[in-house]
């Protein structure tokens, strides 16, 4: 075992910035590489499978959990968002995290904080419209953990397509030294992808909302069987959203995986992104498909 790691058996919990970055800098010092895990609580297996990789691919694990208030529109679920950290440090625990963040608000965005990280074109589409300022939050709050601990990885999650495609741009347009590594979706076995907001559905909305992989499949399965045509491939989507009285479309798109435009007719690899209202909560999912 690492001298550090048998110095740090137990898992620190960090609350403040100067904290957390001499922790980081004392370990990169040592020549210790250290993984990131971004997370906003209420954790699941999706984070504990982007904790595997980080295990895996670094010395040492930091997860952070913060409910980032940025993110979150004056209209949206900021305040009934899942909270549960005695449990999310029990996972952490047992999941070999070294070293947990929980900065409070006031901690990253103190009274006179008052600047926004932008990226422009990919985050005026799909969630960014229908989540106004929505990225200016992921972003902010992004490039703050990765200058505050400058880990060699950070660890996203495919769930979440385009703000991995926006996390990526960031990383590079503004030269941060940080490898953004992103990982696939994690379901439930009825193909449902984990997501904190699913605790919020009823039994009969979670049931419905096994319509996202469906979809999404459906979608898959006709560009498989020879479709080319996005029209068409979108129409049969759309049609079996439709039969669930309880879901709502928000968006559906054919996209390219890297620019995240819309493509007419398939050529290669394309994503396919869906967002849906059931009930009172938003759910989001999205699959990468190759034309064969
Ligand atoms: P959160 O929703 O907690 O997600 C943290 C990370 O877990 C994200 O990278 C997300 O894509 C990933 N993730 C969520 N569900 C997943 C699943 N079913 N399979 C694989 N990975 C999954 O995304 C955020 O927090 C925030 O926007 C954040 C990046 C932390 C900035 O505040």
């Amino acid at each position: 075992m690492d001298a550090w790691r048998r110095l740090s058996a137990l898992m620190r919990r960090i609350q403040t910035v100067n904290a957390m970055r001499t922790w980081s800098r004392g370990l990169q010092r040592k020549g210790v590489t250290i993984g990131l895990v971004p997370t906003m609580g209420a954790l699941h297996e999706g984070h504990r499978s982007l904790i595997r990789a980080a295990r895996l691919a670094c010395d040492a694990v930091a997860v952070s959990i913060f409910v980032n208030p940025l993110q979150f529109g004056p209209l949206e679920d900021f305040d009934r968002y899942p909270r549960s950290l005695a449990q999310d440090l029990r996972i952490c625990r047992s999941a070999g995290v070294d070293t947990v963040f929980i900065p409070r608000a006031q901690e990253m965005y103190p009274a006179d904080f008052e600047t926004v990280v932008s990226v422009q074109r990919l985050t005026r589409r799909y969630e960014g419209l229908s989540r106004p300022g929505h990225f200016g939050g992921v972003t902010t709050v992004v490039t703050k953990l990765l200058n505050i601990i400058r880990p060699d990885k950070a660890f996203f999650g495919q769930k979440d397509y385009q703000q991995a495609v926006v996390v990526e741009r960031l990383a590079k347009d503004l030269d941060l030294d940080t490898e953004i590594v992103v990982r696939p979706t994690v379901r439930e076995p009825d193909g449902l992808a984990l997501s904190s907001r699913n605790r919020h559905l009823s039994p009969e909305e979670r049931k419905a909302a096994t319509v996202l992989y469906r979809a999404l499949s459906e979608g898959r399965e006709l560009i498989r069987a020879g479709e080319r045509s996005v029209r068409k491939v979108e129409a049969a989507m759309t049609r079996l959203i439709r039969a669930e009285p309880v879901v709502r479309l928000d968006y559906l798109a054919v996209v390219d995986p890297i620019t995240l435009d819309e493509v007419r007719s398939v050529r290669g690899r394309v994503v396919l992104l869906l967002a849906v209202w059931i009930g009172e909560t938003r759910l989001i999912d999205n699959l990468i498909v190759t034309a064969r």
